[in-house]
């Protein structure tokens, strides 16, 4: 097939989700948030005390969960058997424990196939952390995303606190530090830059710097 494929990665809170929507807005593409679909999967394990070191136990629950997108107006509106779960997994119980889960082999698998069947036919862009290098080593577009580490828990703490007035910037920092490093050290499928990917360091890039910088690599695809 001859569908387009654009693979963000890159560390924690650095902006992907937001370039992504921009992105699959502008093209008329597809959205998935990759993150999302661990982070339900985390819910779960939470919710049912899956033990991770069961093999048993986890394949059994992966047998049990459901995942589905409704891409309405291009935010993640994710359900989890049929219960929407978009505002719970991004709460601090799943962010906590989502690095954990993420790197458990059985789960990668069966989330990899997820992703690979909903990018088969469809012109899509997808961000995360092993999709430029897993889950589509062929996209036509890949980029790695980066910042000052300062910036992004500032960024997420913005994001976050409205609604969560008991965080901290602190919190924040020490989450996403701890999750960046869980991620890169990892034994399965770790987070990396892919050899053809291209660095977006968005330090002191406006959103629509960033969009016209990914539209500018995406348009000879087109
Ligand atoms: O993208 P987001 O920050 O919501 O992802 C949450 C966590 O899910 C990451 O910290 C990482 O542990 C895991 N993840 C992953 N592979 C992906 C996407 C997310 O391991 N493709």
């Amino acid at each position: 097939s001859n569908n387009i494929v654009v693979a963000i990665d890159g560390y924690s809170s650095c902006g992907k989700s937001t370039l992504a929507k921009a992105l699959a807005k502008k093209l008329h593409f597809i959205y998935v948030d990759s993150g999302a679909m661990y982070r339900a999967v985390t819910l779960y394990f939470l919710r049912n005390k899956i033990d991770l070191h069961s093999h048993d136990a986890i394949m059994d629950a992966l047998k049990n969960i459901h995942l589905n997108f409704h891409s309405r107006d291009y935010q993640t509106h994710i359900t989890l058997n049929d219960e929407e779960v978009s505002d719970e997994i991004r709460l601090m119980p799943v962010s906590e424990n989502v690095s954990a889960v993420s790197a458990i082999r059985e789960v990668r698998h069966e989330m990899v196939r997820q992703q690979q069947r909903m990018g088969k036919s469809k012109n899509i862009v997808m961000d995360g952390r092993d999709i430029g290098t897993v889950v589509f080593p062929h996209a036509q577009v890949k980029l790695f995303m980066t910042a000052d580490p300062y910036v992004r828990a500032e960024r997420r703490y913005k994001e976050l606190s409205p609604n969560n007035p008991d965080i901290s910037l602190e919190d924040v920092f020490e989450n996403l530090a701890h999750r960046d490093y869980q991620d890169t050290t990892r034994e399965e499928s770790p987070l990396t830059r892919a050899e053809d990917a291209i660095i977006l360091d968005n330090t002191d890039l406006t959103p629509d710097e960033q969009l016209q910088f990914a539209i500018d690599k995406i348009t000879p695809f087109l």
